[in-house]
């Protein structure tokens, strides 16, 4: 069996980032090496205080501390590191298409295929390519056509091997894994045998039966169904907040009573203002697309009803506000309590917050964000990513601050949308003290349950109740 001794990873983000991090810990004989475009972020990777690495995660600095140096290294020296692996995974981004065929839907493969053709263009020695990206099904087969065209002779195997971390327990999620899934040409003599490779470096911590290994095909579609699948199940108990409001049924005691059924299970049932995130709506766009090109349409439709309830949650949830704040909040400030898709992480992708302070922007308010981890010219650039208005005019009307009680000051209103344990544990009496009244808490995270309205004095509206 091919043992490894080099690993090259390209793309040092919030996947490519953690993932070799715990390699490297958990591998000490292996030598992993993190390569990226972005100078910057491998700049911040490599920076003396490991405090300062580009991506926050619950544990991950001090696996980095242990590893870095010693067998875990961070460059942009891309095509030195392909030269030396044994095995390259391939963790760049790969965002749903802006442009052209499957604008807005399909995902844009222009990365990929960029790191395929420099592959090929450096590769001296055999490698295992592995895809850490979450692809559309049949991408191994384009990836093999361009190494296998354009290499020097060289030997490829392709194995897919999705990413199941959630981001705020990404470390956790990586050491104890439910499954790792290793997908493979295994009907071939050297896929089976690359397929081992990488099941052999896994096993260094991961037992193995939580090992499954597949056909490359199963392996890319099942990550696209967990997601799918897991996102489906927020949507549903989003769909029944909504009829709860209506109803006088609270969406908590229905999750609960329904999440004991143990068939169904307890986990992803909270109610929020909206699923957010890298993975979930671009995955399930994808699976959309697919689908309908195969002419499959009632099973896109079915899928993208996931989408759409989503959507409409996010907008159901801001209008609530404006209604309740006597349909106007024209010049009203509104704190923003939040900004990340959900806690424990610094990334702000697909957040319900952005589109909530969109809404609320339409409708002339001003807002003012407060967010424990996300820096402030990210808050800038995902409003100005939206185009909805010039990016002036996002800095005029947006401020952001570096406190709680900051942003709640005079304003009209406060709504909570990550979930931040600092933010159970705030001066709620205070809060409410300082701002106008009457003054209006909107809790799109179900996040002060026991805090009622006499204990905090709010005009309180809670998600689903
Ligand atoms: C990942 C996965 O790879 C994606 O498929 C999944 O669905 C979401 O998460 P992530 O690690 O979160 O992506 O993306 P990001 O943090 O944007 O990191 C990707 C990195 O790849 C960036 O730092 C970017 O600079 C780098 N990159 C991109 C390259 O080094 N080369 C390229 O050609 C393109
Ligand atoms: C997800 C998958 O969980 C992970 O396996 C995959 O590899 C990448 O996509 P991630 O996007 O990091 O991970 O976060 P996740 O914890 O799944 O949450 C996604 C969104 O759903 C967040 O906005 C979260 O707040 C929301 N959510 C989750 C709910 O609104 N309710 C829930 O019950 C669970």
């Amino acid at each position: 069996m091919t043992q490894i001794k080099n690993i090259c990873c390209i793309g040092a983000g919030y996947v490519g980032g953690p993932t070799m991090a715990v390699i490297a810990q958990k591998c000490p004989e292996i030598e992993v090496t993190v390569v990226d475009i972005n100078e910057e972020r491998i700049a911040a990777w490599n920076d003396e205080d490991v405090e300062n690495i580009p991506i926050y995660e619950p544990g991950l600095s001090a696996v980095v501390k242990e590893a870095r140096g010693r067998n875990l290294f961070f460059s942009t020296n891309v095509d030195a590191a392909i030269d030396k692996a044994d095995m390259i995974f391939i963790s760049v981004n790969t965002p749903t298409k802006t442009y052209g065929i499957g604008k807005g839907m399909a995902a844009d493969l222009k990365f990929i295929e960029l790191c395929a053709r420099q592959i090929a263009r450096v590769s001296r020695t055999d490698k295992i390519v592995v895809e850490k990206s979450t692809l559309p099904v049949r991408t191994a087969e384009a990836l093999k056509n361009i190494l296998d065209n354009t290499g020097n002779g060289v030997n490829y195997q392709i194995l897919s091997n999705p990413e199941f971390l959630a981001e705020g327990t990404a470390v956790d999620d990586l050491v104890n894994p439910d499954r790792v899934l290793i997908g493979g040409d295994i009907d071939t003599e050297r896929g089976k045998d690359a397929v081992e490779a990488l099941v052999d470096v896994y096993a260094h911590w991961v037992p193995r039966e939580r090992l499954l290994t597949t056909n490359v095909w199963s392996s890319e579609l099942s990550k696209l169904t967990a997601n799918a699948f897991l996102a489906q199940r927020v949507s549903s108990i989003n769909a029944m907040s909504e009829l709860c409001e209506k109803t006088g049924a609270d969406v908590n005691e229905v999750a609960k009573a329904v999440g004991m059924d143990s068939r169904i299970g307890p986990k992803f049932l909270k109610s929020s203002v909206g699923f957010g995130g890298s993975c979930f709506q671009k995955d399930i766009l994808n699976l959309v697309y697919i689908s309908k090109s195969f002419g499959l349409n009632e099973v896109a439709d079915y899928w993208e009803q996931v989408i759409l309830m989503n959507d409409h949650q996010k907008r159901r949830f801001a209008a609530k506000m404006v209604q309740t704040l006597f349909n106007t909040v024209s010049g009203k400030k509104i704190a923003l309590l939040g900004w990340a898709f959900k806690k424990d992480t610094n990334d702000t992708r697909e957040s319900a917050a952005i589109y909530v302070a969109d809404y609320l922007l339409n409708e002339q308010a001003e807002i003012v964000v407060y967010d424990p981890k996300v820096k402030t010219e990210q808050i800038y650039a995902d409003l100005d990513y939206l185009n909805t208005r010039t990016s002036e005019e996002n800095r005029t009307r947006v401020k952001v601050v570096d406190t709680p009680y900051e942003a709640t000051k005079d304003a009209h209103a406060v709504t909570l949308l990550t979930e931040w344990d600092e933010f159970m544990e705030l001066d709620w009496k205070r809060i409410y003290d300082e701002m106008l009244k009457p003054a209006f808490l909107f809790d799109g995270r179900r996040l002060l349950e026991r805090k009622t309205k006499e204990e905090i004095g709010f005009e309180f509206y809670a998600i689903g109740s």
